[in-house]
């Protein structure tokens, strides 16, 4: 059987989601609705090696000790056909891996469409959902593009506005590209047990997620912008009123987000998300993508400013 590649691009949360009801499922305690960009990709290729004993992942031509964290994902996959012949997952990031660019979203949705098509598994949208929720909580918005709503509902995920109904720009501002000290997992494991604000940011998730779908749907940007703000302020109070806390923001994430203040200021169409890392993600209209650009070039420290713009779903693709 000859091997198979999948791509797929890493996801931006606008609403976010931190914090599980269920750490064995890996069930996010909420609904969440992200950008799929491009630019930025993952790519898996999957083959069999039978000189392999168990299956081995090799993530930017390094060889993993063991599966981690997409054992689930592998092992749920397999599990519909019993295959039990050892496979090779070389996994590829074109962007730094574990710094709060969403690497393990692109990552575990390029392996699920690449196994779904190498084992002939015809799964249904359902299914590849399942799949890469057991390996990322994030990782199913992946699978699909532009504006991507995932419920918490039935964990089902779907395509609210495709790329090119509503073609903001991402500049993607990189602070650093050091690996995270507290990864997502531990960081939502630690805040749940630990934050005084996280029963609240759970309880008003619903809120923000209409009010961001409303948004999305009538295209009104103001609105994104201050839901979108809104949430991710919410979720760094919980990160960081946890025990110990959890601060993911550097001394130049903060001079990007009083820039980003700077240029709202003037009337610069402009909003900002940031995740579990210290990069700043800025959303734009097309107009004002070379000023927003040239502003944030103003900054010190500023290891790089990517320009993107929404993204594919993932895919196969032929490597030949
Ligand atoms: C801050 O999906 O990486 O980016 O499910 O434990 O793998 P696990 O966590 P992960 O967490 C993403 C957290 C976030 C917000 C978001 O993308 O919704």
């Amino acid at each position: 059987m000859s091997d198979v590649t999948a791509i797929a691009h890493p996801n931006f949360a606008l609403i976010k989601y931190w914090g599980k009801t269920d750490s064995i499922n890996n069930f996010p305690a909420m609904s969440s609705i992200s950008i799929t960009i491009d630019t930025l990709y993952s790519t898996a290729k999957v083959s069999f090696d039978s000189s392999l004993k168990k299956d081995l992942w090799v993530l930017n031509d390094t060889e993993q000790e063991s599966l981690g964290q997409i054992e689930p994902t592998i092992n749920y996959l397999k599990s519909f056909k019993a295959v039990k012949d050892p496979c090779v997952i070389k996994s590829i990031n074109n962007f730094p891996t574990a710094a709060g660019l969403a690497s393990s979203a692109s990552g575990v949705a390029s392996i699920v469409i690449a196994i779904n098509e190498f084992f002939n598994l015809n799964l249904s949208e359902k299914e590849l959902v399942d799949a890469a929720i057991l390996g990322s909580g994030s990782a199913p918005r992946s699978l699909y593009p532009g504006f991507v709503h995932l419920n918490k509902k039935d964990y089902s995920c779907e395509t609210i506005l495709d790329t090119n109904e509503w073609p903001l720009k991402i500049i993607i501002c990189q602070t650093s590209s050091d690996k995270k000290l507290v990864s997502s997992r531990e960081g939502m494991r630690i805040s749940k047990l630990t934050s005084s604000y996280y029963e609240a940011w759970v309880n008003d998730q619903d809120n923000d997620i209409n009010k961001a779908l409303k948004a999305i749907k009538t295209k009104d940007f103001d609105l994104l912008g201050e839901v979108s703000e809104d949430n991710c302020k919410k979720m760094h109070k919980v990160m960081e009123t946890s025990q110990p806390p959890l601060i993911y923001r550097n001394l130049t994430t903060h001079l990007c987000i009083q820039k980003i203040k700077e240029m709202k200021f003037i009337g610069i169409g402009i909003f900002y998300t940031i995740d579990a890392g210290p990069q700043v993600k800025i959303i734009c209209k097309a107009k004002h993508a070379d000023q927003v650009i040239s502003e944030m070039k103003s900054i010190p420290n500023i290891q790089d400013i990517i320009e993107v713009n929404l993204g594919q779903g993932a895919r196969l693709i032929n490597e030949g």
